[in-house]
């Protein structure tokens, strides 16, 4: 590892780090990738395993933006959009993204810390739980949350600890008590919050600026690192764009994690993360020896939209996108309530793309949706898939006002009640005949 990855923050990384991570080390074949790229061009390398481009049957690809805009690549450019590159990322995107990192986020301090280009923000939050998370660690997690934690922490037996929200998500003072408690308990202390603070998925909160600031100043006074997951970070519906965790982040605690999938495409894959140079060494090495690297195609298209609209070109993108979805959230939330409102309970959402609905007089949803949904016309996620513990019930459900037209909300919203009817007037029987 070069001199970029020596930890420059008052934190020492290796605690934080799982042994598994610690182990790991270099493939001599990668580094050599990550050398060729930044050699001089009179040194001839025989050193790497790229296949020869000249024998890929891909000559042209011509790509098209909604504004009218596209580009070609073709030649040297694709070659290299279809070759390997280092693990870190496509160096040009790489530069590119510190760029816009910097302008979005602002954080106290960015020589610090390094970025990683990886295959969606999935990917990002699993290498940063196994860079940390050990069997049996403790974690905390904001309760409900979305699934892909879990899937992730499950092999690992880690104890999750769930940390409750309120309508505007993590609840400061009762993060404290847990920690609190644990203390006086002699209890190993979590290394690590998980947090998805605008948008949260399921329930499509968003935390103000000064909530965020409480859960930081308690990561500092507990000593933990906060996983940032924020891939709705730009499909606020607010008035002013949500304050992130990285721009608060004067110590080096954050691992924040991008993604493209809503506000360029899912198909791509790709995603970012960003933390603390240590961190992000332990990362590109779990991805050396697992996919090698994020698709260059799909990097290359990300750095050319980026070079194309340039910075103000990709914010009035993501401008475009939050009017889209905050009309349709507009909608989604008007027709709920005209059919949901002797039935559920729900909030507006602030950013994102789920609704969040609490049935009145039904425990689980899950049967309901599961089971009945289809025969009445719907699908949509059960609360309990939402639940650090999956056995538990949970009378909510996740609409989503994404893809389905006004047409499809109406009818979908007028068949849930239909479907919440007769489960209420199932349950009514069920309990009669119980007497
Ligand atoms: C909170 C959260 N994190 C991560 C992801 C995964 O995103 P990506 O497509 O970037 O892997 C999603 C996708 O729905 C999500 O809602």
């Amino acid at each position: 590892m070069n001199n970029k990855y020596s930890a420059k923050f008052n934190i020492d990384y290796t605690k934080f780090k799982t042994t598994t991570s610690k182990r790991r080390r270099p493939s001599a074949t990668r580094e050599l990738t990550k050398i060729s790229y930044s050699m001089p061009h009179n040194v001839i390398s025989l050193a790497e395993g790229m296949p020869n481009e000249e024998t890929f049957p891909i000559t042209e690809i011509t790509v098209k933006l909604t504004g009218g805009a596209s580009f070609v690549l073709e030649g040297d450019e694709l070659g290299a959009a279809l070759q390997y590159i280092p693990s870190q990322g496509y160096p040009p995107l790489l530069q590119a993204m510190r760029e816009y990192q910097k302008r979005v986020h602002n954080p106290p301090t960015w020589d610090n810390r390094e970025i990683i280009v990886v295959s969606g923000s999935q990917d990002g939050l699993s290498k940063a739980l196994e860079a940390i998370i050990a069997p049996g660690d403790p974690i905390l997690v904001q309760d409900p949350v979305y699934p892909g934690v879990t899937i992730v922490l499950a092999p690992h037996q880690a104890e999750i600890i769930p940390v409750p929200q309120d309508k505007l998500g993590i609840v400061p003072d009762k993060l404290r008590q847990i920690l609190e408690k644990r203390d006086i308990e002699g209890k190993k202390m979590p290394k690590l919050l998980y947090i998805n603070a605008t948008g949260a998925n399921p329930t499509g909160s968003l935390m103000p600026t000064d909530r965020r600031r409480k859960i930081y100043q308690i990561a500092c006074d507990y000593d933990f690192l906060i996983l940032d997951d924020d891939p709705y970070h730009f499909m606020y519906f607010t008035q002013e764009e949500p304050t992130s965790f990285l721009t608060l982040d004067t110590e080096g605690r954050v691992i924040r994690l991008d993604s493209f999938s809503k506000v360029l495409s899912s198909g791509l894959r790709i995603g970012l993360v960003t933390a603390a140079a240590p961190l992000i060494a332990s990362m590109e090495l779990h991805i050396q020896s697992s996919h090698l690297h994020a698709t260059t195609l799909s990097q290359v298209i990300l750095y050319k939209c980026l070079k194309i609209w340039g910075y103000n070109g990709m914010m009035e993108h993501y401008r475009f996108i939050r009017s889209f979805y905050k009309e349709r959230r507009d909608r989604m939330s008007e027709i709920a309530t005209k059919y949901l409102k002797d039935l559920a309970d729900f909030e507006k959402p602030e950013a994102g793309m789920f609704l969040w609905i609490k049935v009145r007089g039904i425990k689980d949803t899950w049967n309901m949706l599961m089971k009945r949904g289809i025969k009445h016309g719907i699908l949509m996620t059960p609360g309990a898939a939402f639940l650090i513990d999956s056995s538990m019930s949970s009378n909510a459900i996740r609409a989503s006002f994404s893809r389905i037209n006004y047409e499809e909300m109406e009818l979908a919203m007028k068949r849930l009640a239909k479907l919440i009817q007769d489960e209420l007037s199932y349950e009514n029987l069920l309990a009669i005949d119980n007497t």
